[in-house]
């Protein structure tokens, strides 16, 4: 929903709901149907600047990006999968021997999408854990620093204002990978990035049935290349996942809130229990992360953390639940688990990634304590 110049700014709910609606017309379906096209009519010389070809453009597209553009506060370019968000970008800023701040904690595709894939670019790539230190030469000849706060898995957070004004001191570019957050959780571009990136796979659109992702920026320029790379890449999303993800939108608020609320419960429920250790969610107070969370984030969200005694225990725990499934995956309507080091990430086997679903809490909490035995 773009704002005009006086008109009223809406809450989070109604934004999720009406984002990116069609203009009403006697007749016309509330949500228009996705819109299925390779080539378009090509009409007369006055049809200038109308879509020509699907891989240029796509309405259906364009009206989520509306929506989600809305909620980061930028233009938002819509892509297939959070990868291709990464992917996309790093191709569109990056320069042979440049310099990439890169979150050694955070999701390890995207480090591994720089190793194999950007190689030859012969970056100059340096890792830092989310919760730093972030000594002062980090930002040093640096063209792009991507920050993934709340990072997965680990959950841990930064500041993103604070790192957002040095990388801009040393003449870099921020991005923040958002996808934890939501656009409902945290603002990047309203707290001085210049980029921010998502898995809209995740909770944004929330049903595990596709994936999506999208980059939004500030400068239009920018915007332009991305929306250039995009064509020729030809990394294009499809219009009906573009559909669905428009149509879970309108539920984000709703789906949050559940998931928030059965996330606190469960933290609430596990915090002593001899079995759980290394609890960590940025919404629960006692948490180190808490603080700058707070600071920075809008409301917190299902995901949160823990460790069991080794990989054999979280099987286990998954085989006992009746609710609770392993998946690689979180943001979902279903509460999930994903046992992380089986992926390669640097943690302990017991480690588990827990994604609080929209079940009843009190269901899923006695599930769980059920299931932990
Ligand atoms: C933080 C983060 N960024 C990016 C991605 C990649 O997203 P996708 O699987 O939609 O390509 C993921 C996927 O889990 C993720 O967790």
């Amino acid at each position: 929903m773009s704002r005009r110049e006086g008109e009223t700014l809406f809450g989070d709910g109604t934004r999720c709901v009406h984002g990116g609606q069609s203009t009403p017309a006697p007749g016309a379906p509330l949500h228009p149907g996705p819109v299925f096209a390779a080539p378009y009519h090509l009409g007369g010389a006055d049809s200038q600047g109308a879509d020509h070809y699907g891989r240029a453009g796509n309405p259906t597209w364009r009206a989520l990006e509306a929506a989600i553009g809305d909620l980061d506060g930028g233009r938002c370019v819509l892509l297939p999968s959070g990868m291709a968000a990464v992917s996309t970008l790093l191709h569109t800023v990056l320069r042979n021997g440049d310099g990439l701040v890169l979150p050694s904690d955070g999701y390890y595709a995207t480090r591994e999408f720089v190793r194999e894939e950007l190689g030859g670019l012969g970056l100059r790539v340096r890792e830092v854990p989310t919760a730093g230190p972030w000594e002062d030469d980090v930002f040093d000849g640096v063209r792009l620093v991507l920050l993934e706060t709340p990072s997965n898995p680990g959950l841990d957070v930064c500041d993103i204002a604070a790192l957002a004004e040095r990388a801009h001191a040393a003449g870099a570019l921020l991005a923040v990978d958002n996808t934890t957050a939501t656009p409902l959780g945290q603002r990047p571009l309203e707290l001085g990035a210049d980029i921010v990136i998502a898995s809209d796979t995740k909770a944004l659109s929330g049903h595990s049935d596709l994936l999506m992702g999208h980059i939004s920026v500030r400068d239009p320029e920018l915007a332009d290349r991305l929306v250039r790379a995009r064509t020729l890449f030809g990394s294009i999303p499809g219009p009906f996942e573009t559909w669905l993800v428009h149509r879970s939108l309108g539920t984000l608020d709703l789906r949050l809130a559940r998931q928030e609320a059965n996330a606190a419960a469960l933290v609430e429920a596990l915090r002593d229990h001899p079995r759980v250790s290394g609890l960590r969610w940025p919404g629960d107070p006692r948490d180190p992360a808490h603080q700058v969370a707070k600071r920075q984030m809008r409301r917190w969200n299902g995901v949160f953390r823990f460790e069991l005694a080794d990989a054999r225990a979280v099987e286990e725990f998954v085989q006992r639940s009746e609710l609770v499934v392993a998946a690689t995956s979180f943001g979902g309507l279903h509460s999930t688990v994903d046992r992380r080091a089986q992926w390669g990430d640097p943690v302990p086997d017991g480690f588990v990634r827990f994604s609080a679903g929209c079940e009843d809490s009190a269901d899923l909490v006695a599930d769980v304590l059920r299931a932990l035995g």
